[in-house]
C-alpha cells in the first residue's frame, strides 16, 4: 500500500511538474526566438544554461518547496526568514506579469482550433497565411475574446480544484501532443528545401552571437522550465519525502528540452522551405505550422488536433503560473480559493488587454523598441524570472545549504553524488552568470 502511495505522488508530481514546463514557451516561443537569434547558436546556449544553471535552479526550488511546505513566501519564512520572503514575492508578482501575456497568446490557440475546421487557414502560400494572421490579430473583439476565453478556463480549472482532472487528462493528452509534434517534425524536414533551416537550427554559427543572444537563451530557459517565480517551490511543496528530487528535476528538464528541440525541427525547416522570415517574431508558429498542414493528408484534422493538444498544454502551465499566486492569497491573506483565483484573474486579465492589442490596434506603441506583448515577455523572462533564479540560488548555497542537501537527499533515502557541485553551482556559478549576463544584456 505504501508503496503505492510512494508511486502515485511521483507520477503526479512528474506529471504537473512536466504540465507546467511544457507549454507555449517550448512550441511558440522558442521557434521564434531561435529564428529571431540566428539559430543553432541560440539552441547551445540555450542547451548549456538549461544543463547547468536550469537544471540546478530546479532542484533548488524542489528542495525549498518541500522543506518549506508551503506557498513561495511561505517556504522562504519556514525556512530562514528575515528578508527572505520578499523572493517569494517577486516570484507572486511575476505570475501576474508572465500570465497576462501568456493567456493572449492562450487565446490564439484557441482561435487556431476553430480557424482549423472553418478553413480559414487552408492555403500554403506565405503572404496569405500571415495576412490571415494579421487580420485575426488587427481584430481587437477577436483577440481580447479568445484572451478572455482562456483565461476563464484557467480560473475555472484553478477554483473548482479540478486540477487533477485537469492532470490526468494531460497524461494522457500531452503523449498524443508529443507524437504529433514528432509527426510534424518529420513533415517539416522532408519538406522540398527544408535543408537550410536544418543547417540553420543545428549549426551554431558564434560569430552572430552578441549579449542580446545570450541573455534571449537565458530568459528562454528559465521560461521555458517554469523556473524563478515559484512555480515549482509550490509544486514541490504538495511532496512526501519519498520522492527524489535530483531524479526527478533532470527528467523534468529532458522532457522540456526535448520537446523544444523538436518543435524546432517542426517549424524552422518548414519556415525556409516555404520562405517565411525566421525572425518574424510571435507570429512565426502561428503562419507556419498551416502551411505544413496544408501539405498534409487531413491537414485541416491535424490542425484541429494539434492546436486543441497545444491550447491543453497551455492550460496545464497557466494553471501553474498562477497557483503561487493564489496560494500565496490563501495561506497569508487568508482569501478563500475562489475569491483568490477570480480576484486574481481578473487583475491578471485586464493587465493582458494592451498585450492582447498590442500586435494590431496599438503595434504603433513601442517600448524600448518591442511591441507590448514582447516588452512584457521581456520585463518577465530577462529580469524578474532571472533575478529570482539568483535569489533562489543564493538562498540554497548560502542560507540553507545543509537543510538542502539533507532535503535533495530526501533525508538519506536518496544519495545524491553531485550535492557539492549542486550547491557550488548555487553558491557561485549561476548568481554571478546569471547577474553578469542581464548587465550585458540591459
Ligand atoms: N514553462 C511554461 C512554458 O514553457 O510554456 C511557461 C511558464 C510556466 C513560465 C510557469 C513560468 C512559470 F512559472
Amino acid at each position: 500500500m505504501a508503496q503505492r502511495d510512494h508511486f502515485a505522488t511521483r507520477l503526479g508530481f512528474v506529471l504537473a511538474a512536466a504540465g507546467s514546463a511544457v507549454g507555449l514557451g517550448n512550441i511558440w516561443k522558442f521557434p521564434f526566438m531561435t529564428g529571431q537569434n540566428g539559430g543553432g547558436a541560440f539552441l547551445v546556449l540555450y542547451i548549456v544554461f538549461v544543463l547547468t544553471i536550469g537544471l540546478s535552479v530546479m532542484l533548488a526550488e524542489f528542495a525549498i518547496g518541500r522543506a518549506g511546505q508551503r506557498n513561495p513566501v511561505g517556504s522562504f519564512r519556514a525556512l530562514k526568514g528575515g528578508a527572505w520572503p520578499a523572493a517569494g514575492g517577486l516570484g507572486v508578482i511575476a505570475g501576474f506579469v508572465i500570465l497576462s501575456f501568456y493567456s493572449v497568446v492562450g487565446g490564439w490557440t484557441l482561435a487556431y482550433a476553430i480557424k482549423s475546421v472553418t478553413g480559414a487557414l487552408a492555403s500554403n502560400d506565405p503572404k496569405v497565411l500571415g495576412a490571415a494572421f494579421g487580420t485575426f490579430i488587427a481584430d481587437p473583439l477577436d483577440v481580447i475574446g479568445f484572451h478572455t476565453a482562456f483565461m476563464v478556463l484557467t480560473l475555472v480549472i484553478v477554483a473548482g480544484g479540478v486540477r487533477h482532472g485537469i492532470e490526468r487528462a494531460a497524461r494522457i493528452l500531452m503523449p498524443i501532443l508529443a507524437l504529433l509534434v514528432i509527426v510534424l517534425a518529420v513533415r517539416a524536414v522532408t519538406l522540398d528545401g527544408a535543408a537550410k533551416g536544418i543547417a540553420f537550427f543545428l549549426t551554431p554559427d558564434f560569430s552572430k552571437v552578441t549579449w542580446n543572444t545570450v541573455n534571449a537563451a537565458l530568459g528562454q530557459a528559465f521560461f521555458s522550465l517554469s523556473l524563478g517565480m515559484g512555480t515549482m517551490i509550490t509544486y514541490a511543496s504538495y511532496l512526501n519525502r519519498q520522492v527524489n528530487l535530483p531524479k526527478t528535476a533532470a527528467q523534468v528538464t529532458l522532457l522540456d528540452t526535448g520537446f523544444a528541440v523538436i518543435a524546432g525541427l517542426m517549424i524552422l525547416p518548414a519556415v525556409f522551405a516555404f520562405g517565411f522570415d525566421p525572425a518574424a517574431g510571435p507570429g512565426l508558429t502561428f503562419i507556419t505550422l498551416p502551411a505544413v498542414f496544408a501539405q498534409m493528408p487531413a491537414g485541416a484534422l491535424f490542425s484541429f488536433l494539434f492546436f486543441t493538444l497545444l491550447a491543453i498544454a497551455a492550460l496545464t502551465s497557466a494553471v501553474s503560473i498562477i497557483e503561487p499566486v493564489v496560494s500565496y492569497l490563501i495561506d497569508e491573506r487568508k482569501l478563500s480559493r475562489r475569491t483568490a483565483t477570480w480576484g486574481a484573474g481578473a487583475v491578471i486579465w485586464a493587465l493582458g488587454v494592451p498585450s492582447a492589442l498590442s500586435l494590431g490596434p496599438w503595434k504603433d506603441i513601442t517600448v524600448g523598441g518591442k511591441s507590448i506583448l514582447d516588452a512584457v515577455d521581456y520585463l518577465a523572462s530577462n529580469i524578474m524570472l532571472p533575478l529570482g533564479g539568483i535569489l533562489i540560488a543564493l538562498f540554497v548555497g548560502w542560507s540553507v545549504a545543509a537543510r538542502a542537501v539533507d532535503e535533495a537527499q530526501s533525508g538519506g533515502n536518496h544519495p545524491f553524488a553531485l550535492a557539492r557541485a549542486w550547491i557550488f553551482i548555487c553558491r557561485f556559478v549561476a548568481p554571478v552568470a546569471v547577474a553578469w549576463v542581464m548587465i550585458q544584456g540591459l
